[in-house]
């Protein structure tokens, strides 16, 4: 099996590239699956035959019979959200992959999920971060600050009871001085949460040892990023990402696992860009082309429903996004998406006063006023979802990707023509074969 047998998936823009549709096609041959940062502000979608899936906890390879799926300690878990999709692909797919949850997650409580609106409510005009709402900024917040409640801390009635006591007595007196709300009731939190702490148990284990194991078996890992490197807390446009590290270190500190294991990087990547939620964007198109590629991309949030914000690809950052990874090669997913337009753009350097930037910058004021300079390059009319090679993709489409190579350093290893596990192409099948 020439399979490298621990390869990082990660998104290389801002979120939505089509990373679980990736991870679906590569786990086919991956003994383990593994979610290493993120919470359900993520949301894959995943189409099998006519069946689509919306997974926002599970990782995407749950999908598959006996594959092991693993939620590792730097995920944030809302347990009800996690039990439901347990119980919704149960009912859809009884023969899903078996899940394993690291005691060590940290978990969302309903003070999450309410001071996450509050405080986006209280952020005036410009400054709202545009959160999914679902909590995670403050549970990860809790997390860094020691006041987190981890999955082990629910399995425990004293244990958990005691640290519930200080937490919400805390959390209570800023719900009701800064933001004027009814506190919220102990017991309720309590009884709650030790049911899904019974819930969860059986699946408890450690992701680090398991991961190990597998790996030392010679079997083949595969860490399913969730968001984007441009999201990322300290790579991103902060203050407009998300709490996590959706880039490839994550997934070591995310899983428990050290960065020697990890013999291959992949960057998944539109072959435009989108964007939810506020923030800088540098190539994004406010014009008819931008409402184009929203329909003729079905651009709108799986998560939150939110039309998503679109633009042409942007080389600057996908370079950017190859050094922070350290990325082997990316996948250029939704090529089916730029046909028909008679002339595409690539965005290659910004140009800011009198000065040209060929590196994403850390400045949110550069990346909002500067001027993106662009290549044109003619585009392709032929229907390409029905291709199943790459070799048979129009002259002007293979041209687009070697120019995405020849702009960004790596190559394109595999490339999408649609959103089911067929039209899925690979540059290099020895790679995964
Ligand atoms: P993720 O969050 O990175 O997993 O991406 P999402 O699932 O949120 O959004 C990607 C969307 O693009 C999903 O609806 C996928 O089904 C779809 N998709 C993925 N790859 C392709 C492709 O190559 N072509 C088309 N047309 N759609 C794709
Ligand atoms: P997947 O895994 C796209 C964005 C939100 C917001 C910012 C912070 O499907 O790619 P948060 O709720 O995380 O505090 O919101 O991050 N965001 C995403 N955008 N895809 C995602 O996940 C995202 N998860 C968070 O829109 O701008
Ligand atoms: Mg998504």
């Amino acid at each position: 099996m020439i399979w490298l047998s621990c390869v990082v998936l990660v998104g290389a823009q801002w979120g939505d590239e089509g990373k679980g549709k990736v991870t679906d096609f590569l786990a086919e041959k991956a003994a383990v699956v593994v979610r290493f940062q993120g919470g359900n502000n993520a949301g894959h979608t995943v189409v099998v035959g006519s069946e689509e899936f919306k997974l926002h906890l599970l990782p995407s390879g749950i999908l598959y019979p006996g594959k092991s799926c693993v939620i590792g300690n730097g995920v944030v878990i809302d347990p009800p959200v996690l039990l439901k999709e347990l119980t919704d692909l149960a009912g859809r797919l009884p023969n899903a992959g078996t899940l394993y949850i690291s005691p060590r997650a940290h978990l969302i409580l309903p003070y999450h999920r309410l001071l996450d609106r509050l405080e986006e409510e209280r952020r005036a005009g410009a400054k709202k971060i545009g959160t999914t709402a679902r909590g995670i900024g403050p549970a990860y917040t809790d997390k860094i600050r020691r006041t987190g409640i981890r999955v082990v801390d629910i399995l425990d009635r004293e244990e958990f009871a005691a640290t519930l006591a200080d937490i919400l007595a805390e959390k209570n007196e800023l719900l009701a001085k800064v933001y004027g709300v009814e506190p919220l009731d102990f017991n309720a939190i309590m009884e709650e949460y030790l049911a899904y702490g019974e819930k969860l148990r059986p699946y408890v284990a450690d992701p680090g040892q398991l991961v190990t194991a597998a790996l030392d078996q010679g079997q083949n890992v595969l860490f399913e990023g969730a968001q984007g490197t441009l999201l990322d807390i300290d790579h991103g446009t902060y203050p407009y990402v998300t709490s996590s590290n959706p880039t490839a270190a994550g997934a070591c500190l995310g899983a428990g696992i050290g960065p020697t294991r990890i013999d291959r990087v992949i960057g998944v990547s539109k072959a435009y860009t989108t964007r939810v939620g506020s923030g800088p964007f540098p190539t994004e198109l406010s014009d008819d082309m931008g409402e184009h590629l929203r329909h003729a991309g079905g651009e709108f949030g799986t998560t939150t429903g939110r039309p998503r914000r679109c633009g042409w690809l942007d080389t600057v950052a996908l370079r950017y996004a190859v050094r922070v990874n350290g990325l082997h090669s990316l996948a250029v997913v939704k090529l089916d998406v730029l046909t028909g337009i008679p002339k595409l753009r690539i965005g290659v350097a910004y140009h800011y006063r009198n000065e040209v930037l060929t590196e994403f910058s850390a400045s949110l004021k550069v990346l909002a006023d500067c001027r993106v300079e662009y290549e044109e390059m003619p585009g392709w009319h032929e229907d390409i979802t029905g291709v199943r090679d790459i070799g048979q993709l129009p002259a002007n489409a293979k041209r687009y990707l070697e120019r995405v190579t020849e702009l960004t350093g790596v190559a394109v290893s595999l490339v999408g023509v649609g959103s089911s596990r067929a039209q899925t192409l690979l540059a290099d099948p020895a790679i995964f074969a």
